[in-house]
């Protein structure tokens, strides 16, 4: 290859990496991207085809290297330069009192101490070393002081850069150890297991540790595939002299571009710190991510420093957890249920326990291997856990409390509501009640109908599922829209003014938006995403309801084994007749006109807070349907914040960047007009 070649070559890689790092930050830091994904991946795709014709282009920084390396024999390890430490904890506000109390004790002051308070994210800690600005090595805490090397694995997270930025008027630093933690959204980690268990592979019992079995991977191309993201919190050793507090720290992190939890609060007294503690444990539910408590930290290096570390934590530091949400109760018997697709659960009856404030009686036990995997008997006392908002589960037998009166489970032949046989599909982890019109069935799948995502038919709860098919008045959703006034006051606990309010629920219903429509018929695994996949790619049931499996299996985001469900369902006569009799039955699927669209074309969104006359998934819909975009935090690039009651940080940061602030009247209003 000729001199020349090679130089044009070369220039070219460098632009393209330079490039991709700028829109990667641009992207996944900012939120506020400047070019169009598919050219986002035109870019990234050249680099890797320039890559593998002349590797010696693929240097260690190259976001290519996101995608995964070779796979390891096994982790390396590293000597952290400064340890990485734990933290003591506390569990009520007399313990953090005490807390601050000891240093200034320690400090021999009654001047109130300064703290920056953050939220104590549930995940993996980790550090990544930067030398000259540029991505080095990463590694796990470890023991504390020595750790794992996982840099292949780190530099598949999309929100680490791989180099840093350089701040205006600021020298990058030579030496830069950031610690944070590496972390899986609550959502993500649902579908992750949904894909897992679709895939045959065991769920992950909790977002922490899915992160942690992802972060510890061999082969980085498995890590690639799952959805980490990250916050930086702390420092190790550094070449930057100028920093004078933990909240000047977290700043020069932003400018560097290392990602900062946005809901931190620095510069705070002890009442306020407590204040923020509170608050969190009230909405860390609305929360994206688990948190498990707050971290409180003294703000001034100098006093930290003066304060020093036990062996294990620092005196200057203190993790103030939620109140735990484990309990060891008894199991009383267990109970089969059957779902929407007629599948067995194994439902744990236990003797009323408090798990973190509130009262839990029942714990799903998933399925008859996971009875057996955690040998759980009839009488057995268990340690329960309630992650989240999910339904709590059975986390593992306290054996040495036997008696030797338990009672093994054995799961039934026979479904126990219908009687008809059950089945197990051969590499299916459920067993199914095989008779489509097993009331347990029709039941849940005209509770799904109704539910939030779905028509969100407000009023229709289970009890009265339950006695609309019971008294045969429902054999399917679509006989909804046949019910009439008589039939319903009729029913138990139906007074004139509850029918009244069905009814017009049930009508109010029946215009409804595509992908709520498909989402609503309740196929296997068609989840929201993968409605919204559908209506986006067909825009009218018809076009659905005619594509053959190839064409559906050709939408990213969709795999063979959904779009063989769909398509399954789809071809069932019972099931088409359904479909046909909601739209006998007066259901609309509004189709999006142009006019819609463009009036709120390219328009981005950010909601907080609640409103009164909506939730925040009709708000969304609103939105997207006007050909709106709803961003989950606040940006340059945002439009509107619309700020309903309680609104949380979003709202500071919106003034702080000066973005226009409409309330739930205003939003009414606007989309109104449209
Ligand atoms: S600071 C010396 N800040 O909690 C300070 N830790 O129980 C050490 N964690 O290993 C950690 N969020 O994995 C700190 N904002 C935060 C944190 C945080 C989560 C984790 C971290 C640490 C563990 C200590």
């Amino acid at each position: 290859m000729s001199d020349r070649l090679k130089k044009r070559v070369q220039v070219r890689a460098d632009q393209l990496k330079k490039d991709l790092h700028r829109h990667n930050h641009q992207y996944y830091i900012l939120d506020d991207p400047e070019i169009s994904d598919a050219e986002y991946d035109r870019m990234m795709q050249e680099l890797m085809e320039l890559e593998s014709a002349w590797p010696r282009l693929s240097t260690p920084d190259s976001p290519t290297r996101r995608v995964g390396s070779p796979p390891l024999d096994k982790f390396e390890t590293v000597l952290h330069s400064l340890p990485m430490l734990s933290l003591d904890n506390g569990f009520n506000d007399t313990e953090i009192i005490e807390f601050d109390s000891r240093i200034k004790r320690f400090l021999k002051t009654d001047k109130p101490i300064r703290y920056t308070a953050e939220p104590k994210l549930d995940g993996i800690a980790v550090e990544v070393v930067y030398r000259e600005g540029v991505f080095e090595i990463a590694s796990t805490r470890g023991d504390g002081i020595h750790g794992e090397v996982i840099t292949a694995n780190v530099k598949t997270i999309r929100t680490v850069p791989m180099i840093l930025q350089q701040p205006k008027g600021l020298s990058i630093p030579s030496v830069l150890e950031a610690r944070g933690e590496v972390y899986i959204d609550k959502e993500k980690f649902e579908s992750l297991n949904q894909y897992r268990l679709q895939n045959q592979q065991p769920a992950f019992a909790n977002p922490r540790n899915a992160a942690a079995g992802s972060l510890r991977q061999l082969d980085s191309k498995i890590t690639a595939g799952r959805p980490l993201d990250i916050f930086f919190y702390g420092i190790g050793m550094t070449s930057e002299p100028a920093l004078t507090s933990h909240s000047e720290t977290l700043q020069r992190f932003e400018q560097l571009g290392l990602r900062v939890n946005p809901l931190i609060r620095t510069q705070i007294d002890l009442q306020q710190t407590l204040d923020f503690y509170h608050e969190l444990d009230k909405t860390r539910h609305d929360l994206l991510y688990e948190i498990d408590g707050m971290v409180i930290k003294v703000d001034d290096l100098d006093v930290q420093r003066a304060l020093g570390e036990k062996t294990r934590s620092p005196r200057w530091a203190i993790a103030y957890k939620f109140k735990a949400v484990q309990e060891t109760t008894r199991v009383i018997d267990i109970e089969v249920q059957v779902g929407r697709t007629g599948a067995l659960t194994p439902v744990a009856h236990l003797a009323p326990a408090n798990v973190g404030g509130v009262t839990v009686s029942r714990a799903t036990l998933h399925n008859e291997d996971e009875i057996q995997k955690k040998d759980v008997r009839i009488g057995d006392t268990v340690l329960i856990q309630r992650a989240g908002d999910v339904i709590p589960e059975v986390v593992k037998v306290i054996k040495s409390k036997r008696t030797g009166q338990e009672r093994p489970f054995v799961m039934p032949l026979h479904c126990p509501v219908c009687g008809a046989t059950v089945l197990r599909i051969e590499g299916e982890a459920a067993q199914r009640c095989t008779n489509a019109s097993c009331p347990a069935q029709v039941k849940a799948s005209i509770k799904h109908f109704a539910s939030k995502g779905a028509f969100d038919i407000e009023g229709l709860g289970s009890k009265l599922i339950g006695q609309l098919v019971d008294k045969k008045h429902l054999c399917s959703y679509a006989d909804l829209f046949f019910l009439d006034q008589q039939t319903l006051e009729k029913l138990e606990r139906m007074g004139p003014k509850s029918v009244k309010n069905l009814m017009s629920a049930i009508e109010s219903s029946k215009t409804v938006q595509l992908n709520r429509f498909i989402y609503g018929l309740g196929i296997r695994h068609v989840g929201e995403n993968v409605a919204n996949l559908l209506a986006h790619d067909f825009q009218s049931m018809e076009k659905l309801e005619n594509a053959p499996e190839n064409e559906l299996a050709r939408i990213e985001g969709i795999g063979p084994i959904i779009a063989k469900s769909i398509r399954g369902f789809l071809a069932q006569e019972e099931n088409r007749k359904t479909i046909d009799r909601l739209f006998q039955g007066g259901v609309i699927v509004p189709i999006k006109s142009d006019e819609s669209e463009k009036a709120f074309k390219e328009t981005v969104f950010v909601l907080t807070g609640s409103m009164a006359s909506m939730t925040r998934s009709r708000a969304k819909d609103l939105i997207i349907n006007a050909g709106g975009r709803v961003s989950n935090s606040v940006s340059r690039k945002t439009d509107y914040l619309v700020a309903g009651k309680s609104p949380g940080s979003k709202l500071r940061q919106a003034e702080k960047l000066g973005i226009q602030i409409v309330d739930e009247v205003q939003f009414e209003s606007m989309i109104n007009q449209n």
